[in-house]
């Protein structure tokens, strides 16, 4: 006999596909990407080689990531169209809103049309990886009303970003930082917007619309949208005299705090040990160590009185502070590194694909009769 469905709310704990892109042990708080640990690949790895481990399965040869460097410097510019299009549409949209809208629209304008297979697939998800950061380094020039920065021929995605973004050669430490937030960032098993992208495309919809589908989900304030929550609130208290104060009222309020908790974390999240450290030296470096030591503060007062720790949010907010990037693409830069990881799940799922269909619990009235409007 069939045993009754249960409920579990929010899907916490409940498996709902298998993979072997990332692993997960909240407890141990360790991170693995195909195997390879996220802290070694923190240390020694390009974004590049992330990107070419999660959509093939293990590290590339030098061979192998020449070939896949020169393919996304060559796919780096975007439609005219789209560009126009960015420029269209209203000032007050977001940055995230505008990613969403653009990637979107790229699909119309991708050689391999509707063509659904594999190999289309892998040439679709190099594209994105391509093409979302000089989306979005167009989106800030944009909104600061600056010229448009075409991508350059050289350097590698954490490099030509900055270069589009800020019109001039980055420096190591920037180049270097923007790097490892984009490996820190590349995946994290089935996070919502990842099994977003996961659902749409097991529809046999396009990658394009299973990755429009994951931008939409990672734009909220619970997922990807709490890194620019943590820096409005580090800029609302101000000061680092102000921090017990203002965190005691936000738990008085029995409010949330931005870049702390996680579904899967019971112990430091292993990303944010990288990005505390890296909020660090561009503190000293910058002579301004007030987000990093107001950080610190907060994270401290949260442990004690909730003991909840801090989640990969929490330091990218001072870390690209520092770095000068406006607080709106905090987001759309996470979703820059996350393609990478939204599509290497679109490759699996299409590769293995099920229908995803879960059922609900009604739990409205059964019985009702219809009665004719003039009736009601
Ligand atoms: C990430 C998050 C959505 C996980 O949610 P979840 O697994 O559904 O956990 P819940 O929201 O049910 O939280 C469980 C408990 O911890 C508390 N809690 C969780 N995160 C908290 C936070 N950031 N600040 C204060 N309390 C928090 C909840 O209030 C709840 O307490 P209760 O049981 O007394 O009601 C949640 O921790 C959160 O909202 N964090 C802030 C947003 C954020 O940083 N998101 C980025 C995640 S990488």
């Amino acid at each position: 006999m069939a045993t009754a469905p249960t409920n579990t709310a929010g899907l916490q704990d409940v498996v709902a596909a298998t993979s072997s892109i990332c692993f997960l042990d909240g407890k141990q708080g360790k991170l693995l990407y195909r195997g390879y640990d996220i802290h070694d690949l923190a240390a020694h790895a390009s974004f590049e080689e992330v990107a070419y481990l999660l959509w093939h399965d293990d590290l590339p040869t030098q061979g192998q990531l020449d070939e896949l460097n020169a393919s996304l410097v060559a796919k780096r510019d975007i439609p005219e169209a789209v560009t126009k299009l960015l420029e269209s549409l209203p000032k007050t949209a977001t940055p995230m809103e505008l990613l969403r809208t653009s990637v979107s629209a790229l699909s119309a304008y991708d050689p391999d049309g509707r063509d659904n297979s594999l190999p289309a697939s892998l040439r679709k998800a190099e594209r994105l990886a391509a093409q979302m950061p000089t989306i979005t380094a167009y989106i800030h020039r944009l909104r600061q009303g600056e010229p448009l920065v075409h991508p350059r021929k050289t350097g590698n995605t954490a490099e030509n970003f900055l270069y589009m973004m800020f019109g001039k050669e980055p420096d190591e430490l920037s180049s270097r930082t923007m790097n490892v937030a984009l490996v820190l960032h590349a995946d994290h098993e089935l996070n919502a917007s990842t099994f977003a992208a996961r659902v749409t495309a097991a529809t046999l919809s396009d990658m394009y619309a299973a990755i429009t589908s994951g931008i939409g989900a990672l734009a909220g304030p619970l997922h990807g949208g709490a890194n620019e929550e943590v820096m409005k609130m580090l800029l609302k208290i101000g000061d680092e005299s102000r921090v017990e104060a203002e965190v005691k009222g936000i738990f008085e309020r029995h409010e949330k705090i931005s870049g702390f908790g996680h579904r899967v974390y019971r112990t430091e999240d292993p990303r944010a040990t990288h990005l505390r450290q890296l909020s660090e030296e561009l503190g000293r470096r910058a002579g301004n160590l007030k987000w990093f030591n107001m950080s610190r503060h907060i994270e401290q007062l949260v442990m004690q009185e909730k003991k909840l720790y801090c989640n990969v949010d929490f330091y990218s907010a001072s870390t690209y502070y520092t770095m000068g990037i406006p607080i709106e693409l905090y987001t759309p830069i996470f979703a820059c590194s996350r393609i990478s990881g939204w599509s290497a799940h679109v490759l699996e799922q299409l590769g293995n694909n099920r229908l995803i269909r879960p059922v609900a619990e009604y739990t409205g009235p059964t019985d009702l009769v219809y009665r004719p409007i003039s009736q009601r």
